[in-house]
């Protein structure tokens, strides 16, 4: 993926409960709330934000993702309501590598839907971009994160010790990857075929 080879338009994919779409200015007091929940940002490696202004700059940052083909950040919607966004970042395309990122709003958490939303997003990354490796770095704790990445079929690497530096101190960082061939063998019996593909519209 980089940026002459980026197709167009933004790719949509489309859940049984989910749309996956690109990140839109209307989405920013959704967002906000979202990237300030306490619960949500208790194991990011970010400040906290405290002005919309912020949260509209991050939304710069992961809206500019595709067209540049550094990446893709979709906004998670259900009915019409906005719940977080997921997507790939850091790509190394000569390594056909990528980094999986996601977060959702706590009201949200529970029901499957970050494993569904990225049940979709891992076949488009394996599947469209060709990726060899997707991974995730969660920090020590983040249990959810960890049980989600397990359930899709993820594999624990180990500990990155002090691998970064967030609010005033260095944590450690758990790695997790998953390779096209354990995509491509496990799906079928991670997730119920329901929740397996998303299509691109
Ligand atoms: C990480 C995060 C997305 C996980 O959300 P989640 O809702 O727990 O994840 P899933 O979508 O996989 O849902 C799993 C839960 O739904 C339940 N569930 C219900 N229906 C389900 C279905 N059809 N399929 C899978 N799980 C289902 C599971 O039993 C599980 O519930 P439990 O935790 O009570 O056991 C969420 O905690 C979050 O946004 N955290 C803050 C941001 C963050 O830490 N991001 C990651 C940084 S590395």
């Amino acid at each position: 993926m980089s940026p002459q080879d980026s197709p167009k338009p933004f790719p949509v994919l489309v859940t049984p409960r989910l749309v996956l779409r690109s990140l839109c200015a209307e989405d920013a007091p959704a967002l906000h709330r979202v990237w300030t929940e306490p619960a949500v940002t208790e194991y990011l490696v970010l400040t906290p934000f405290s002005s919309l202004g912020e949260t509209e700059g991050m939304m710069r940052i992961l809206t500019d993702l595709w067209p540049f083909g550094q990446g893709v950040r979709w906004v998670l919607e259900e009915e019409g309501r906005v719940l977080g966004t997921c997507g790939f970042h850091n790509l190394a395309p000569e390594h056909r590598r990528a980094e999986v990122g996601y977060e959702m709003a706590s009201e949200a958490w529970g029901r499957g839907l970050m494993s569904e939303a990225l049940s979709a997003v891992l076949e488009f990354g394996f599947g469209t971009l060709g990726f060899h490796r997707v991974e995730a770095f969660v920090n020590r704790g983040n249990r959810r994160s960890e049980a989600l990445l397990g359930r899709l079929g993820f594999h624990h690497d180990g500990c990155l010790r002090d691998y970064e530096f967030s609010r005033g101190g260095f944590v450690d960082q758990e790695c997790h990857s998953l390779l096209d061939r354990e995509w491509g063998e496990g799906r079928g019996a991670l997730l119920p075929s329901s929740l397996r593909c998303g299509s691109v519209v």
